[in-house]
């Protein structure tokens, strides 16, 4: 059977699909990865260890399985260093990743400041996005700087060791800082005054197209003949592909290790967001950009506090207390801010905060004030989107939240929408598979067709008022302890700015 091969070179693991011309998932495949962070706000991965689990992977595929062309997406901003001989120079440095608000500083002045950082890349520079990584490891590590002669994004660092070629594409240039979203093409001005090198950077291709050939002796290992591998694309971008996100005034919303909120423009109406606090990418999905609202801790809330604190509950139990709890979990709020924030705070500094304790708070309670929290900040996101994306037309929710039903209507009332569940919610994977079907011989209508609807929540008007008053403390909370988030990471030398 042939089979296109979707790739996603996650952050807790890597995930590949197999997938018939017709859309049907034919074999699915993991790998776990492990998140190393050597230092408080830092977070880095071993690229050889995402190699091993997707040889892993390639080598577990049935032999009645023949693999056609591969697909790719990964995390963004992710840095790969590698010297001239094409090794890597020293760990990844991740996305969520927070040691570089000094040079985010430097690079922002050094180019004019912050309007004209717009101007030249679509976005502002934050610590998670690759170039600033490129400038700490410039500070930091002089003798590994030395030794740079290509920056690779995560999931291009795969395609290097699956054909051997150096690439990127314009849906995770866009998360480098180096890039020029509106005229997609790396910013050479900006490389000429921070001093990086643009050898250090590869050629761009279209998502779909083809980066390279799998390398022989992959194939011979595995009986496979020639199979193409697609450049592939930014894990956001190409998750909203795989679910069909194609349309302007259509929205994402994921509930992962991260939460995303993402939102196609019209064509004529894509523009940098001048405020800077949504990301302003271009799509996997060729001509499209969209705009993106990113927190760093959403699942990962719920999950760090289940680990914590309910422990000894299983996850229908969670389920089950928090939709018994009423709205406002008896006066508890969470602020998600376990890794600091992106949308729409960017403070490296802010931290959790489980606001309004007493003696009759409960697991249960807890934990429905961290989901309240996660969609709280996603509200945040979904609101700066409507102010750029006017017309919503529809939202799919995605990721490990969307499949438990109370989140899901939290979701929907608390952004007073309904919101649509994917019958294939298989993250970037799904996405991957497509691409390499786009480029290998199926039309944009045939993996369209490939996407269907599972189900629909819709708001319910009798939770506006409850959600709208806990949501407008949430705000207040956050404001008012802004500066305490500085001055105690600076007391506990933990500040990252
Ligand atoms: C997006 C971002 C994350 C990663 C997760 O800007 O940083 O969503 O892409 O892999």
């Amino acid at each position: 059977m042939n089979v296109y091969l979707g790739i996603d070179i996650g952050t807790t693991g890597i995930k590949a699909l197999a997938v018939d011309s017709g859309g049907r998932v034919a074999g699915s495949f993991s790998a776990p990865l492990t998140l190393l962070s050597p230092h408080p706000a830092w977070a880095e991965q071993d690229p050889n260890a995402w190699w091993e689990g997707v040889l892993l992977i390639l080598r577990s595929i049935p032999k009645d399985m023949q693999v056609t062309r591969i697909g790719l997406s990964g995390q963004m901003h992710t840095l790969v260093p590698l010297d001239k001989n094409g090794n890597v120079l020293r760990n990844a440095i991740l996305w969520c990743d927070q040691r570089t608000s000094a040079e985010c500083d430097y690079a922002t002045s050094e180019l004019g400041g912050e309007k004209n950082v717009i101007a030249m890349t679509g976005n502002l520079i934050y610590p998670g996005f690759t170039m600033p990584k490129i400038l700490w490891i410039k500070n930091n590590e002089p003798k590994i700087y030395e030794s740079i002669a290509t920056c690779l994004i995560a999931k291009d660092y795969i395609a290097y060791r699956l054909t051997g070629e150096f690439g990127s594409d314009h849906s995770d240039a866009s998360g480098s800082a180096m890039y020029d979203v509106v005229n997609r093409k790396w910013n050479e001005e900006l490389l000429k005054k921070l001093g990086i090198d643009k050898s250090f950077l590869p050629p761009i291709q279209n998502s779909h197209e083809t980066r390279g050939y799998l390398k022989k002796e992959l194939c011979d290992e595995l009986s496979w003949g020639k199979v193409e591998v697609a450049a592939g694309g930014a894990d956001n971008a190409v998750s909203a592909l795989g679910v069909g996100l194609c349309e302007s005034g259509d929205c994402m919303i994921s509930i992962g290790t991260s939460g995303t909120v993402l939102g196609v423009p019209g064509k004529g109406e894509a523009r940098a967001d001048d405020t800077g606090k949504l990301h302003f990418f271009n799509h996997a999905a060729q001509g499209l950009s969209y705009y993106m609202g990113v927190m760093l801790s959403a699942a990962a809330s719920l999950n760090w506090f289940k680990g914590k604190i309910g422990k000894e509950l299983s996850w229908d139990e969670v389920e089950r207390g928090i939709g018994n709890t009423p709205i406002g979990a008896n006066g508890l709020l969470w602020l998600p801010y376990l890794q600091g924030e992106r949308t729409p705070h960017r403070n490296p500094n802010a931290r959790g905060v489980l606001f309004g304790l007493s003696s009759m708070s409960d697991e249960t309670q807890m934990l429905r004030a961290v989901m309240e929290g996660v969609t709280y900040g996603l509200r945040d996101s979904f609101e700066l989107l409507k102010a750029r994306v006017p017309e919503i037309k529809r939202v799919l929710v995605v990721g490990g939240g969307a499949k438990n039903k109370v989140w899901r209507q939290m979701l929907s009332d608390n952004i007073k929408n309904t919101v649509v569940v994917p019958e294939t919610d298989e993250g970037g994977a799904y996405g991957a598979a497509m691409l390499a079907a786009l480029g290998g011989g199926l039309s944009e209508a045939d993996v369209k067709s490939w996407v269907h609807y599972a189900s629909e929540t819709k708001p319910d008007e009798n939770n506006y008022a409850d959600y709208d008053a806990m949501y407008e403390q949430f705000k207040l909370l956050y404001k008012d302890l802004t500066a305490r988030f500085d001055a105690v990471a600076k007391r506990a030398k933990l500040s990252v700015r």
